[in-house]
């Protein structure tokens, strides 16, 4: 196991590192000379695309919080409705779903049972279905109608890093394939997403080199009992993320919370020394959450922003601050959640958890 380990104390660590590698294999196949996405994977044409009027996106735990920023970018470049829904519930909620449906299923192990459901419900209605997984032959790949492989390798450890990232990367590429076919994209904005998802491997390997700072914010937090993530838009779908992986390995109580929300009730709970890592990596965004910042700061949190190198001044709002390289607002999620997953990492190492087995989890939930 050591080997296999390959000189990481743990799997979580060692997948966790090889994110820039995974994200490079997700993308590099599916980009060409001319830059273009090249999806031979999927053959949804134009056509099928036009009689398209909803898509859902179901998926549960991490596979869910990456479905999140395939239905942002979807409603954005692709102007459809997106309804995104966690796996254990959809069956359950009415879908609405016929002939005109996408259904997106997202599912590193393509096992999930409740996700697999969904995707047998979706395709008796009549729904077109689209996996995107990591394992290839799994159940999800073998039935849905077309699928999109990820290609992180092999992920061992419970905690899901690399197939995170991947995922992230692989709602990008579809999305922005759609609207291009859709023509629903500039041309320009395409280019440019296209150009900054190539330079995401180098700007998750700039993270990966503050591993050791990230640790001495973790020596600040992880004696504590409750710990919050804030944030507004795709910045709270990867606190989501964040707070899941902090929790799954380190046992400690913690919430993700979008920033407007907090005083309506939760904000409550924010006392003395109270830990908030608090997600501000959006333009449209920044001015409101640094407000939200300054809320929880004024009630004695213990605020660590996380934000792009070019907000340098949100250091005089937060006790600490996790820079990320600048990085088009769209696609920040598959950069900002490294320094997350390290976080999490280091504070279960220092509690002396078991990071790559957590009590009561499996890797693959095969019950619903
Ligand atoms: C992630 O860290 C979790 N262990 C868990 O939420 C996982 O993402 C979820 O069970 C879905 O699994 P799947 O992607 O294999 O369907």
């Amino acid at each position: 196991e050591a080997a296999e380990k390959g000189g990481y104390d743990h799997f979580m660590l060692k997948e966790i590192f090889e994110q820039p590698k995974a994200v490079k294999d997700t993308l590099s196949p599916r980009l060409n000379k001319q830059n273009d996405i090249r999806l031979d994977d999927i053959t949804l044409t134009k056509e099928d695309l036009d009689n398209i009027n909803r898509v859902y996106i179901v998926a549960c735990g991490t596979a869910y919080h990456a479905g999140l920023l395939g239905k942002n970018l979807i409603q954005k470049y692709v102007n459809v409705p997106v309804i995104a829904e966690v796996g254990s519930e959809f069956r359950y909620n009415d879908p609405f779903i016929d002939n005109k449906t996408l259904m997106i299923i997202v599912s590193q192990s393509g096992e999930t049972a409740d996700t697999l459901a969904a995707l047998r419900m979706a395709k008796e209605k009549g729904a077109r279905t689209l996996a995107v997984t990591n394992v290839v032959g799994s159940t999800i790949s073998r039935e849905a109608d077309d699928v999109f492989y990820t290609w992180a390798g092999p992920e061992i450890a419970v905690a899901s890093t690399k197939a995170y990232t991947t995922q992230l990367v692989s709602m990008a590429l579809i999305s922005l394939d759609m609207a291009n076919k859709k023509g629903t994209i500039s041309n320009s904005m395409y280019h440019d997403l296209i150009d900054e998802l190539r330079d995401t491997p180098a700007k998750i390997d700039k993270i990966l080199d503050t591993s050791d700072e990230i640790k001495k914010l973790a020596e600040e937090i992880y004696n504590k009992d409750h710990i919050f993530y804030i944030g507004r838009g795709i910045d709270h779908d990867v606190a989501r993320e964040g707070s899941l992986k902090l929790k799954e390995i380190s046992y400690i109580h913690s919430e993700a919370m979008p920033a407007g929300e907090l005083k309506h009730g939760t904000i409550a709970l924010i006392e003395d020394g109270t830990p908030v890592i608090a997600l501000a990596t959006q333009d449209k965004l920044y001015d409101k959450t640094v407000s939200n910042i300054k809320e929880v700061s004024a009630r004695g949190a213990k605020v660590i922003a996380l934000s792009m190198l070019k907000n340098k001044e949100i250091d005089q709002s937060a006790d600490r601050v996790i820079y990320i390289p600048n990085i088009i607002d769209d696609l920040a999620p598959i950069v900002s959640v490294v320094p997350l997953q390290i976080l999490a990492y280091h504070v279960a190492t220092l509690k002396g958890a078991d990071v790559d087995k957590p009590r009561n989890l499996a890797k693959s939930v095969t019950v619903e």
